[in-house]
C-alpha cells in the first residue's frame, strides 16, 4: 500500500461512545472497519450498540434498512489488536489516560504492517507529540484526529499534527476526514486541550463549581445557557453526555500543563467520578437518568 492510496481499511481501538461513533461513521462512508476491544465480548457489545444506532437512523428515515445492513456488513468486532495488521488508518479511542493511550499506540506500531499507515489518537487533551515520541521512527505517522460526541451528528474533527508528524500524513488524514467522512475539520495546535477543549472545559468546570457552591440549581444553570445563549444543551447535561470521567481526565491534563485555576477540577466532579457516577453512560451523573 502506498501513502497516496485512498484509505479504505480502518481500525478503531476502543468501543465506547467515541470509538463506536467513529467506527459507525467510517463504515457508513464505505470503509471496511475493524473495531477492537479488550475482549471479544466487549467488542461484540460495541457492535451491538452501533447496530442499535443504525436502527434508530432507519427509524428516523436517515438511511434505509438495506444501507444499515450494508454498513453492519463492513464492520468486524475483535478482541485482538493483531486483527489491525492490514489497516491503513487506526484511530485509538480508549479511556482518557496517558498510560493507556501510550500502551495502545506502542502496540499499534508493532502490529500494523503498512509503513504508511496512519496511527491517530482521538485523545481529548493529551499532547500528540508524547504519543508520537513513544513510537520511534513511526512518530511521523502519528497525529490527533479529535471527533465530537455524538460523532454521527457533529461535523467537527480537530486535526492535530505534532512537531514530529509528516506533512503528507496530515494532508492524507485531512483528505480522509473531508472527502470520505464528509466532516468539517479545523487545524488545532498540539497543546493540552487543543482548541475546543481548552475553551469548553473551563466553561463546564465553572458550571459544576456554581452548582457545588449552591449558587444556582442544575436546571437554572442549564436553562440559562440553553434559553439565553441558544446552546443545544446546558453545561451540566453536556458534562454528563461527554462523561464525567472524561471531563475530569481532560481537566487534569489541562491543569497539569497550564497550572491555571480555571482548569482545576472541582471536588464535586472528583467525588462523582469516584462514586462511579459518570453521567449518561452509567445512568447517574450530575443528573439522574434512572
Ligand atoms: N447518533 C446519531 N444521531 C443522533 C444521536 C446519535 N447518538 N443523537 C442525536 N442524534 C440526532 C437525532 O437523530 C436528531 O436528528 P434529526 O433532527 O435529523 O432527526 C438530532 O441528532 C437531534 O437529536 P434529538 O432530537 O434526539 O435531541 P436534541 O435535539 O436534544 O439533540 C444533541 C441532541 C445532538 C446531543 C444536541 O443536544 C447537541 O448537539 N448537544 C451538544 C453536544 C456537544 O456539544 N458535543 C460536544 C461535546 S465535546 C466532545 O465531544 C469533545 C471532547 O473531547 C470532550
Amino acid at each position: 500500500m502506498s501513502a497516496a492510496e485512498p484509505i479504505d481499511l480502518v481500525g478503531v481501538v476502543g468501543g465506547g461512545q467515541m470509538g463506536a461513533g467513529i467506527a459507525e461513521v467510517s463504515a457508513r462512508a464505505g470503509c471496511d472497519v475493524v473495531i477492537v476491544e479488550v475482549s471479544q465480548e466487549r467488542a461484540d457489545a460495541a457492535l451491538g450498540r452501533i447496530g442499535a444506532s443504525l436502527q434508530r437512523g432507519v427509524g428516523r428515515g436517515k438511511l434505509t434498512a438495506e444501507e444499515a445492513d450494508a454498513t453492519l456488513g463492513r464492520l468486524r468486532a475483535s478482541g485482538s489488536m493483531d486483527d489491525l495488521a492490514d489497516r491503513q488508518l487506526v484511530v485509538e479511542a480508549v479511556v482518557e489516560e496517558k498510560g493507556a493511550k501510550l500502551d495502545v499506540v506502542g502496540r499499534l506500531a508493532e502490529v500494523v504492517r503498512d509503513p504508511d499507515a496512519i496511527l491517530a489518537s482521538n485523545t481529548s487533551s493529551i499532547p500528540i507529540v508524547e504519543l508520537g515520541a513513544a513510537v520511534g521512527t513511526r512518530s511521523t505517522n502519528v497525529l490527533g484526529l479529535h471527533f465530537f460526541n455524538p460523532v454521527p451528528v457533529l461535523s467537527l474533527v480537530e486535526i492535530i499534527p505534532s512537531l514530529l508528524t509528516a506533512e503528507s500524513v496530515t494532508e492524507r488524514a485531512r483528505t480522509f476526514v473531508v472527502d470520505r467522512l464528509g466532516k468539517d475539520p479545523i487545524n488545532a495546535p498540539d497543546r493540552a486541550g487543543f482548541t475546543v477543549n481548552a475553551l469548553l472545559i473551563p466553561y463546564l468546570l465553572s458550571a459544576i463549581r456554581m452548582l457545588e457552591q449552591g449558587l444556582a440549581s442544575a436546571k437554572d444553570i442549564d436553562d440559562g445557557m440553553v434559553k439565553g445563549c441558544a446552546h443545544p444543551m446546558g453545561p451540566l447535561r453536556l458534562s454528563d453526555l461527554i462523561g464525567l470521567d472524561t471531563v475530569l481526565g481532560v481537566a487534569e491534563t489541562l491543569y497539569d500543563e497550564q497550572r491555571e485555576q480555571l482548569f482545576a477540577p472541582p471536588a464535586l466532579l472528583q467525588r462523582l467520578v469516584s462514586a462511579g457516577r459518570l453521567g449518561r453512560k452509567t445512568g447517574h451523573g450530575l443528573y439522574d437518568y434512572a
